[in-house]
């Protein structure tokens, strides 16, 4: 009831999302390339050390500083991208099934429903090479062949992130071993040839190229996955060898920090920091032959007089921390590492060497795509188009949605050698709102505990204001408790929204439009409205995404604001 109720009074603002328009979109329909790390982060400065990606990326290109995944973990962040929706909408939830995995990708119905076989049918070439989903195997790779591509050639699982034994499987062909051989040269070598391919094909054409680099090694050791170190080529195998973790705020605190399991992690001790370390440099080393993979990209996408119509996308599928708050290497939580993540565009009309704050998300990637190639976009898509060009941008910087909402389900596992415990009850929602005001996350674990932090003023996440004994009890000039509020009420509404909710959630609220950012709703007026909105509340801890767990999946029948002056429109 309450949804279809949201979905008519949503009918009016249709199109503001709609598509961006090129002042100097050429006649031939632009290509796009899109590359997809494993894992990489921001915050531990992964982009520094990759000096071809700041040549041919970062300088020609816009760099987005607040672009978040939002579930942190492979599977379900690629099917979010592949999708257009939030791991909600796809319970895609795991990497491995009954939650995850290609099995999962593929009952859900997404193998005839998603990005590429949408492209096809706008008349595009499509392409893949690399990581597609885990559990995406050389014993069903065929059970069945993912849809949508012009040609593919996959890594494919148990070898995925074995740097030195990779199984590659094109097209129709039984998988390959290349044992001996380095994964990312071999990827590289796939993505040229693909990309000649499309060149011949004489088609617009989407590659994606999704290599497996910087993830942990994993080797199976006659049923035993070992993690280890990412493996670096050997000619990056000495490099940088005094380089460490970036000691900041939270890494490896003296005093605990954070919540739930997190908090009750021990201090690492020295052996355990060196060899994070080493851990460290080699994600920078492996890093570095997907660095000389993007500069053949680009050397090719010019040679073949490409590059002014093309798009370049560069990101990863999640963040990564590494002793930050005492946690072993890996992701899968809320904290700022593993959620803020690269994203680089480079193309027709992008402004060079920009740096935009707009909040977007992986949930935006495939309304962006089909926003750049002039597709309509769906109606069921929950994020929207981001902004390219530097007018585009900077007309929503002052309206663009400033949220995004994380959620997470299941456990949480180190991937390093030191404490390979696997820390349950890792199920959680969250709300990243980053603005000129106020900069907070907010979480709500399964266990009902609750997180917030102040990311300006505590940008490690070490203070959370929510804490017995904290001092602060005000937040942007608003007592906390009214601004936890209203956040509880949007992610009561994120938690669950489909489409049309998740791109305008406040509409769910105020639907007269009257409030659309935190700012708007944290008027006095809304404090009876706010106070007695039922709060985010979990029934228990799960690893999957069902239901009867989550407590309260929408704000009550009725509880819609229609104070002061709210009139229904004419059509209802
Ligand atoms: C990019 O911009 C920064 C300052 O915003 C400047 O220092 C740098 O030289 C610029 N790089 C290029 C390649 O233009
Ligand atoms: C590489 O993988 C193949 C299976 O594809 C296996 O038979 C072989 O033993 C592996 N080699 C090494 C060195 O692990
Ligand atoms: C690991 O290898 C064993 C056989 O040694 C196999 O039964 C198992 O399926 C493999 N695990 C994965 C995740 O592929
Ligand atoms: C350091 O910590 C690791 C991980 O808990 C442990 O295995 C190791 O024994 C410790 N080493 C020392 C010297 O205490
Ligand atoms: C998970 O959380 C529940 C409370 O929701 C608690 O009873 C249980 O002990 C926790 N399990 C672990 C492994 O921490
Ligand atoms: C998500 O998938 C799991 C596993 O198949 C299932 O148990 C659960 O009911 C599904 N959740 C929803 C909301 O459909």
């Amino acid at each position: 009831m309450r949804l279809a109720l949201t979905a008519a009074l949503c009918i009016s603002i249709i199109g503001v999302t709609g598509q961006q328009k090129f002042l100097s979109q050429k006649a031939e329909p632009p290509n796009i390339v899109f590359i997809l790390t494993d894992d990489q982060d921001v915050h531990l400065s992964s982009l520094d050390y990759m000096p071809l990606v700041r040549k041919h990326l970062l300088d020609k290109g816009t760099y987005y500083d607040k672009h978040y995944c939002t579930t942190a973990v492979c599977c379900p962040a690629r099917a979010t991208l592949l999708t257009g929706k939030a791991a909600h909408n796809t319970n895609i939830t795991d990497v491995n099934p009954p939650y995850g995995g290609y099995p999962k990708f593929v009952k859900q119905g997404f193998n005839s429903a998603y990005l590429p076989v949408w492209l096809q049918e706008a008349g595009y070439n499509v392409y893949y090479t690399g990581k597609l989903f885990n559990a995406h195997n050389i014993n069903n790779y065929n059970s069945p062949y993912p849809a949508g591509f012009t040609s593919h050639d996959f890594l494919l699982d148990p070898f995925t992130y074995n740097y030195m034994n990779s199984s590659f499987q094109r097209n129709q062909d039984p998988p390959q071993s290349h044992e001996g051989e380095y994964v990312t040269d071999v990827l590289a070598q796939k993505a040229y040839g693909l990309l000649d391919e499309a060149v011949g094909a004489k088609k617009p054409f989407f590659l994606m190229i999704a290599p497996s680099a910087p993830h942990a090694d994993i080797q199976n050791n006659s049923g035993l996955l070992t993690f280890d170190a990412p493996v670096p080529a050997s000619r990056h195998a000495n490099l940088f060898k005094d380089v460490k973790v970036p000691r900041s705020t939270n890494f490896n605190p003296k005093q605990p920090s954070g919540a739930n399991w997190i908090r009750s992690l021990e201090r690492q001790n020295a052996t355990n920091v060196d060899w994070n370390d080493h851990f460290y440099r080699q994600r920078l080393r492996a890093l570095q032959a997907v660095d000389e993979m993007v500069d053949g990209l680009f050397t090719r996408l010019e040679s073949r007089d490409l590059l002014l119509n093309t798009y370049v996308i560069y990101s990863s599928d999640n963040g990564f921390h590494i002793g930050n708050h005492r946690m072993q290497p890996g992701k899968s939580t809320g904290c700022e590492e593993d959620i803020n993540i690269p994203l680089i565009i480079r193309g027709p009309s992008v402004a060079h060497n920009h740096t935009t704050q707009l909040v977007t998300s992986h949930t935006d990637i495939a309304a962006t795509i089909f926003s750049l190639l002039n597709i309509p976009l769906r109606e069921d898509f929950d994020g929207t188009p981001i902004p390219v060009t530097k007018t585009a941008i900077e007309a929503e910087e002052k309206k663009r949605r400033e949220h995004v909402q994380v959620e997470y389900w299941g456990f949480a596992g180190g991937e390093g050698i030191y404490d390979r415990r696997l820390h349950q009850n890792n199920t959680f929602k969250g709300i990243r709102v980053v603005a000129d005001e106020y900069n907070l996350y907010y979480q709500v674990w399964c266990t009902n505990e609750h997180e917030l932090y102040d990311m300006s003023n505590d940008p490690g996440q070490m203070a959370n204001l929510l804490e017995e004994g904290v001092k602060m009890d005000t937040v942007f000039g608003y007592p906390i408790e009214k601004v936890v509020q209203r956040l509880d009420a949007l992610l009561m509404v994120q938690k669950s929204c489909e489409g049309e909710t998740c791109r305008e959630p406040w509409r769910s609220l105020h639907p007269d439009g009257s409030v659309q950012s935190l700012r708007d709703a944290v008027a006095g007026k809304y404090d009876d409205f706010y106070g007695s909105q039922a709060k985010v509340q979990w029934g228990y801890c799960h690893n999957g995404y069902v239901p009867e767990a989550e407590g309260p999946m929408f704000q009550d029948e009725g509880l819609v604001f229609r104070g002061a002056g709210f009139m229904w429109p004419d059509w209802v």
